[in-house]
């Protein structure tokens, strides 16, 4: 024992003899040891895990120490970019880009059928987007976007959209009246929360109908909800994985999820019991509503449900994901197509008058899916404005839920995120000339344009130069209404107000983080009330 003191007293003196006076040095070895022992591991790990076969657009592995904390931050701040030099960089080949949490395979166009054709249990977009919006914390999982959920909204957004003009034209109507007045002289609002509110109101009536709409905590908490998912999924992005569930308590963002969410379940649930009940107890009068404008994403929602799904909680969940589905990108739409217009109103808004005018004749209001249907202008400036700047600059998003070998013999494996570069191939010359000026009716003319053969030139149809709603079977099954709720607000727009910017100013970019195209919220366009025509 006293030997093992006087050792302890030695050592102790030793060490305190050698931190006073070399410290400095010892500490500087110890870090190159560590870095020198994390380089070789890194390559060593390197040579047991074989370098994927496909290039890496931006090898943040080079920068292995710091990659775990830079790879996400370069990816949230230069992604935008990243995907545009990508595209230019390897063209026609496959690569990978350093997208942070899944690894990214970009594929050339010559791959869009094979891969938009293949069936969701290979590779799934409900999947790609839960990923994306980190579903497992964001409860933005793929049941929200269950393939009940699709059937629901392919019957009423596309096999009978002609009865959603109606409903979807009066409550336009009604909310607008209530965020944009009367500005006698250049007044500045910025548009896109207003417009937030209008679209979300006007998608509510659709999906959960009149008496829901029109209740506040309804349109509060289904925006509620969808801004705070993004930003989750921003933060959450932004750490390693193994941080997430820290994240997830320290942030506020999850509660308030939870929150929003059991306020729109409060909200919604007495409705999906009258609808169950009506469906079981009354089935003449269920099968007459399904068939009148009264219908709504509820009453499809209680109509395709198995038993075993047919219970408020999950109902309640899949028609937050349907709303969260609808209203961003509807109202970021607009709100784009508003820029355009501003910025150059008095090259665009004439014409764009004059057609409607034409169309509509003096009866503004009973706008029906036939005369939207003729609008090719206000058609064809919508899918100019979605070219520009469409939610996101990636198309066409799978995850793979089994590996796949294409067509040329590549191997994709399973769990890999795989896109087109959707806005790079949309902005090259190889699909429009002059790709990169805003020509508000180009595709007008390349539909009067009878010599050509071209498809996917109107706003809700896809090609290769145009996969902003996706492409082939799990397109966005909503774009019909998505382009309803757009065109009817734009025509009022045009209807009632003036618009410019403030002097010198060009239209505002927009902000950009990973691989989305968000409006600024808080830009100012100057509206004045329309002068002569129609009065609002
Ligand atoms: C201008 C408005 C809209 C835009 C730009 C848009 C865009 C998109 C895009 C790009 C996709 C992914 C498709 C793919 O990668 O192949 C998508 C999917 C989806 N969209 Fe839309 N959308 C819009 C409006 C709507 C509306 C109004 C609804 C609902 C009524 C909706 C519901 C959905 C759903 C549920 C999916 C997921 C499909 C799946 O998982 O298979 N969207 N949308």
């Amino acid at each position: 024992m006293q030997i093992l003191s006087c050792w302890g007293s030695i050592a102790f003196e030793k060490v305190r003899h050698i931190q006073e006076t070399e410290r400095y040095t010892i500490a500087t070895l110890s870090i190159i040891t560590l870095f020198v022992l994390w380089v070789s591991a890194s390559k060593y790990i390197r040579l047991i895990i074989p370098e994927d076969r496909y290039p890496l657009v931006f090898d943040a592995q080079e920068r292995f120490p710091l990659s775990l904390i830079y790879k996400p931050l370069n990816w949230f701040k230069n992604g935008p970019r990243i995907i545009h030099d990508a595209y230019e960089k390897y063209p026609g080949i496959i690569y990978r880009l350093p997208s942070t949490d899944r690894p990214s395979i970009v594929l050339p166009a010559r791959f869009l059928d094979e891969i938009s054709n293949l069936p969701d249990s290979i590779a799934s977009n409900s999947h790609a987007t839960a990923d994306f919006f980190v579903g497992a914390w964001t409860t933005l999982d793929t049941d929200a976007f269950s393939h009940t959920t699709l059937e629901t909204i392919r019957t009423q957004y596309i096999s009978k959209i002609g009865q959603q003009v109606g409903p979807a034209s009066d409550e336009a109507d009604y909310v607008f009246g209530r965020y944009f007045s009367s500005y006698e002289d250049w007044t500045p609002i910025a548009p896109q929360p207003k417009i937030m509110r209008i679209v979300t109101q006007t998608i509510a009536r659709t999906i959960a109908g009149t008496e829901i709409c029109r209740k506040p905590e309804w349109v509060e908490s289904v925006i509620g909800y969808a801004q705070n998912v993004f930003t989750a999924a921003v933060y959450l992005k932004l750490v390693p994985r193994v941080m997430r569930p820290l994240v997830a308590v320290f942030t506020p963002y999850i509660y308030r999820i939870y929150s929003y969410r059991r306020k729109i379940r409060k909200i919604i649930s007495p409705v999906i019991e009258q609808r169950l009940f009506w469906r079981h107890q009354q089935p003449e009068f269920w099968a007459a509503r399904l068939k009148s404008e009264e219908m709504s994403t509820v009453d499809w929602l209680v109509e395709y449900s198995p038993p075993d799904e047919a219970v408020p909680e999950i109902m309640a969940h899949r028609l937050t994901g349907v709303s969260f589905g609808a209203s961003h990108t509807t109202s970021n739409h607009i709100t784009n197509c508003l820029f355009e217009l501003a910025a150059d109103f008095d090259r665009w808004a004439p014409p764009l008058r004059e057609e409607i005018d034409t169309i509509l004749g003096p009866n503004m209001t009973n706008v029906t899916n036939a005369d939207l249907s003729k609008m090719w202008k206000l058609d064809s400036f919508m899918k100019e404005a979605q070219r520009f700047h469409p939610p996101a600059k990636l198309s066409v998003n799978r995850t793979l839920l089994e590996p796949y070998e294409l067509s040329s013999g590549d191997h994709i494996p399973k769990g890999s995120h795989i896109s087109l570069a959707g806005v790079p191939m949309s902005m090259s010359e190889q699909y429009f000339a002059d790709a990169t000026t805003f020509d508000g009716f180009r595709f007008e003319r390349l539909r009067r344009d009878h010599g050509k053969k071209y498809s996917g030139l109107q706003f809700t149809s896809s090609y290769a130069g145009s996969l902003h709603f996706g492409h082939g079977r799990q397109m966005c099954p909503g774009r019909f209404m998505g382009s309803l709720i757009s065109k009817l607000l734009v025509i009022k727009f045009l209807q009632c107000y003036d618009l410019k910017l403030r002097a010198k100013e060009s239209r505002p970019d927009n902000i950009m983080f990973f691989d989305m195209d968000y409006p600024n919220p808080d830009y100012e366009v100057l509206f004045r009330d329309r002068k002569v025509g129609i009065s609002c």
